[in-house]
């Protein structure tokens, strides 16, 4: 027997097409077996999971750790602590660090400081900027890069790529999906430019607005049809870019991602109560941007749901606006938050596996991962959905300690969360030493 070897009794295992009674048997921190009343040598260790919900691991595709450069924020530790305390057993962070992650050796480096420290598996995304547009076709090969990351519009820190030739270079370097922030640069530059004085973040959506989104979302469609380029459009945050998906339909080229935050927040509403807490790129928008986002996720439209973590201090974000940051903590939440939507109705359990799992392996393809097959990692995450109440602030473990979303009414919390069939994180602590790896591409 191996310290990852475990047995999960007696749980309710979502799979990605339902939900049944059985057991999990992991073996040296692989999937060996999942089916009603199984047995094991009788020194395997045993997870009693009676009424509680089995998820295989989940993955955030889009987070941001702050790791090197920005550390008081967040740093490579507290950031995978927060995707163990919320059951993501691998993550993909974004290049947008100081200094931004653009060269083999900037990668390297992340890859270095993830080791020992990372709580669970990762990959780190390649900045595209001009100057390395050519090479990113032979970097994104790396061992642990996740992929290119565009952005198209600015945003937190430098990394831009505004303009379709340099885009279109980036598009015909490499194989690989690219994830791309959609966001027009010269329109935004137009808004910000005539913003009136005083103007605050309740017209954040109005300053960053559709046009801005839809604009890049075009221009992003147009390259990939031409170049062959698969591309991935992160957070979108407008109905006319999900009414332009499905017309558009571009089948696999084109996969798509929706955030928690446009997903359970809205304007006015959100920046009335949570002012410049609520602000990010792109912006939460009225209520019927969310209501065709919560279609979108349930209809397939929507690929995957990734974080967005992009944690800020409170005295960063106690700035006035437009200098306060964009960007709220989320990957810790991304999980209860799905738990809502299948109270509320409008997702089913199962959603969650293929927003959180195959929809990522649909959009990054990764080897070990497909949920719950022999011989794929043995991570998996314990839900108990009888944790209801409100989110409580001091289970946070994000460096920067808020959340809009402390407070709301539970529909379950993850308990436990695997690795490898060895528990990671238990009942609000974490357990063990960090040992994550790099996500086998
Ligand atoms: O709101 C955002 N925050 N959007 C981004 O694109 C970047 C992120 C950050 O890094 O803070």
């Amino acid at each position: 027997m191996s310290a990852n070897d475990l047995l999960i009794h007696g749980g309710r295992v979502v799979f990605e097409d339902g939900v049944r009674e059985a057991d999990v048997r992991i073996t040296a921190g692989r999937i060996a077996e999942v089916a009603p009343a199984l047995a094991a040598p009788p020194e395997t260790p045993r997870l009693e999971a009676r009424g509680k919900l089995v998820f295989p691991g989940l993955i955030d595709s889009q987070v941001h750790f702050r790791e090197p450069g920005l550390e008081w924020k967040e740093d490579l530790f507290t950031g995978s602590l927060c995707c163990a305390a919320g059951g993501i057993t691998a993550f993909f962070e974004m290049p947008n660090t100081k200094p931004n992650t653009t060269t083999p050796a900037l990668l390297a480096d992340k890859l270095a400081r993830a080791k020992g420290r990372a709580w669970v598996d990762h990959a780190f995304f390649l900045g595209a900027t001009s100057e390395n547009a050519d090479q990113l076709g032979e970097w994104e090969q790396l061992p642990g890069c996740a992929g290119v990351k565009v952005f198209m519009g600015s945003s937190t820190g430098s990394l831009l790529v505004p303009d379709d030739p340099t885009l279109e270079r980036v598009l015909r370097s490499g194989t690989r999906r690219v994830a791309i922030h959609a966001e027009d640069e010269p329109r935004l530059q137009e808004r910000y430019a005539s913003m009136a004085p005083g103007t605050g973040v309740r017209l954040h959506h109005e300053v960053r607005d559709i046009e801005a989104a839809l604009r890049a979302t075009k221009r992003l469609l147009t390259l990939a049809e031409k170049t062959h380029r698969k591309v991935h459009v992160l957070h979108v945050s407008t109905a006319e870019e999900i009414e332009l998906l499905r017309e558009r339909d571009l089948g696999e080229l084109v996969t798509a991602e929706a955030t928690p935050n446009h997903l359970f927040l809205c304007a006015p509403d959100c920046y009335e109560r949570y002012g410049r807490l609520a602000q990010m790129n792109p912006p939460v928008r009225e209520r019927r941007h969310m209501e065709t986002l919560r279609e979108a996720v349930a209809d397939g439209t929507i690929t995957c749901i990734g974080s967005d973590h992009a944690p800020h201090t409170l005295a960063e974000k106690a700035q006035p606006y437009p200098k306060s940051p964009s960007g709220i903590p989320g990957t810790q939440t991304i999980l209860p938050l799905l738990l809502c939507a299948v109270r509320d109705g409008w997702l089913q359990l199962h959603d969650i596996v293929r927003l959180l799992v195959t929809g990522v392996l649909r959009t990054y393809p990764l080897r070990d991962r497909a949920p719950w097959q022999k011989g794929s990692v043995g991570d998996a995450v314990i839900v108990d959905p009888a944790v209801t109440g409100p989110l409580r602030q001091e289970w946070l473990r994000s460096r920067v300690g808020w959340s809009p979303f402390v407070g709301i009414e539970l529909a379950g919390w993850p308990t436990t969360t695997i690795r490898r069939g060895a528990v990671v994180y238990h009942e609000h602590a974490p357990v063990g030493t960090p040992s994550g790896e790099i996500v086998r591409t």
